[in-house]
């Protein structure tokens, strides 16, 4: 096995979207494939990590030499998340997680209601992974991503000050030839004291040049 810049490195990767359940068949989620985190699974493993990717539901195969622990909700994910921080070097938060969920499950599904032509779903916070990761004791170098349809740079300056980040990759997701889905990205990665562009690139390619950002940054 071939030594890599990420050697004796553990690093962790949330990836996909979270399902929040209303009911036994029925969920909120969104449009992430996991196509960005499971690159930099697979890129993170190429380069001599020890990788455990934390994936909501997609259709993606496991990348190779990568241990995956599947999750559907927000509150399943942070909880995949905090169980291995203490061995966390570097922990990239990829996944599209739902920012509100049902406040409650209903046991049953949800019947119609004849002569209701609308019905509520009240919704309550989901806890942050990425700044509660980014918060506790035993921090690791911690990188988020934000996805923004407007004032990307400005939006993802205040979210790397707000979640206490050390990186965070900046992606418009307006933009439907990159982002969700996509099998391309482009973005533009912020630190405490840089910033640099990634033009527009495979996701696999934009997952190596992620990861040469964090590495320059690990060594400073
Ligand atoms: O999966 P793909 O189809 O390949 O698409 C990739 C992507 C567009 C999903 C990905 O590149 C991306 O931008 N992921 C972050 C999506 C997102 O939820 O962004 P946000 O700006 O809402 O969140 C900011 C950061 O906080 C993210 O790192 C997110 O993982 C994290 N977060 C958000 C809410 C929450 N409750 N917990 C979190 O950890």
């Amino acid at each position: 096995f071939e030594e890599g810049a990420f050697t004796g490195k553990h690093v962790v990767i949330t990836a996909g979207p979270t399902q929040e359940a209303i009911d036994p068949v029925r969920y909120i989620s969104n449009h992430s494939s996991g196509k960005m985190g499971y690159a930099l699974a697979q890129a993170a493993a190429d380069q001599g990590a020890q990788v455990t990717l934390i994936s909501g539901p997609t259709n993606l195969p496991c990348p190779d030499r990568v241990e995956r622990i599947q999750v559907k909700s927000a509150e399943q994910m942070l909880e995949a998340s905090l169980q291995r921080i203490s061995e966390t070097d570097v922990f990239i938060a990829s996944a599209a997680v739902a920012d509100y969920r049902p406040s409650e499950i209903a046991e049953h599904k949800i019947k119609k209601v004849d002569g209701e032509d609308q019905m509520i779903i009240k919704l309550v916070k989901n806890p942050d992974i990425v700044a509660t990761v980014a918060q506790h004791p035993e921090r690791p170098f911690t990188v988020g991503f934000a996805a923004e349809t407007q004032d990307v740079a400005q939006y993802a300056q205040a979210k790397l000050a707000r979640k206490n980040l050390d990186m965070i990759v900046a992606n418009d997701v307006s933009n439907t030839k990159i982002g969700f889905n996509s099998d391309n990205n482009a973005a533009t990665v912020f630190w405490g004291s840089g910033q640099r562009e990634l033009e527009l690139m495979s996701k696999a390619q934009m997952a190596s040049e992620i990861l040469n950002c964090i590495k320059t940054q690990l060594k400073d």
